[in-house]
């Protein structure tokens, strides 16, 4: 069976002690093969990250990166800043960045070009917003963040699925309901770039309800928040 993605965003939950503890407890118990690891720390911590990740199989990534290259933009935390600290991946348009700081599809595909221009495997999440008519919201936005791109990066883009009811509630969608939506998101690239991305899903996934989705034929891996705070569940959700 193909490798899964297994996505560990810690958002802001640990400060830098707590994340490379987290991340030595997580190497030293953790079956680097079996599936895809990539631990989105703070980006403060990507390099501290990265120095004790490089000769393993997990990657690291940002949560987020500036939609400017460069410039007079204070605060902000350019894409080749995380990628000169080691990262090989990172998360836009998580729905929290949309919520909070108002970001919209058109600066989730600016990010997106400058992330993939980088090198780096960005994972795309879609705002999730639709409870029932999720088919066709994915399809619409899908096709909005793909304007413009090379469909040389179809496989250097991860769609990330993660409804908004879902996410942090400990309510999650059901497996076969994710697994249509990101069927659909599979056909949606394979029409407009000729192959289709990846596609994981995201939103109160735990340690019990891992395997029912990873078991879909459409879940690609799986992007995970409170339950990747302890590094030894996580470990397991990665050894499935
Ligand atoms: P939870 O797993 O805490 O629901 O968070 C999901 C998420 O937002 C991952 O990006």
């Amino acid at each position: 069976m193909a490798k899964k993605w297994i996505v560990a965003n810690l958002k802001l939950y640990k400060g830098k002690k707590e994340t490379l503890n987290w991340l030595k407890e997580l190497l030293k118990i953790v079956d680097q093969n079996k599936n895809n690891i990539v631990v989105c720390p703070s980006a403060l911590f990507i390099d501290e990250a990265y120095k004790l990740t490089k000769n393993t199989n997990v990657k690291v990534g940002g949560q987020d990166c500036s939609t400017y290259v460069d410039g007079a933009f204070t605060g902000e935390i350019s894409a080749s800043a995380l990628s000169e600290e080691g990262a090989s991946v990172v998360i836009i348009g998580h729905s929290e960045r949309r919520r909070l700081f108002f970001e919209n599809n058109s600066i989730v595909l600016k990010k997106l070009e400058i992330a993939l221009n980088l090198g780096l495997t960005a994972i795309v999440c879609l705002s999730g917003e639709s409870k029932d008519d999720y088919v066709n919201e994915i399809d619409a936005e899908v096709r909005e963040l793909t304007k413009g791109i090379d469909p040389s990066f179809a496989k250097k883009i991860i769609f990330a699925y993660e409804p908004v009811f879902a996410i942090g509630t400990g309510v999650s969608m059901e497996p076969k309901l994710v697994n249509s939506a990101l069927a659909q998101i599979k056909t949606t690239t394979k029409d407009v770039f000729g192959k289709s991305t990846f596609a994981i899903y995201g939103g109160s996934v735990n340690l019990e309800t891992a395997s029912e989705f990873l078991k879909e034929k459409n879940i690609d891996g799986l992007l995970i928040g409170k339950a990747s705070k302890d590094a030894s569940v996580f470990a397991k959700i990665c050894e499935l």
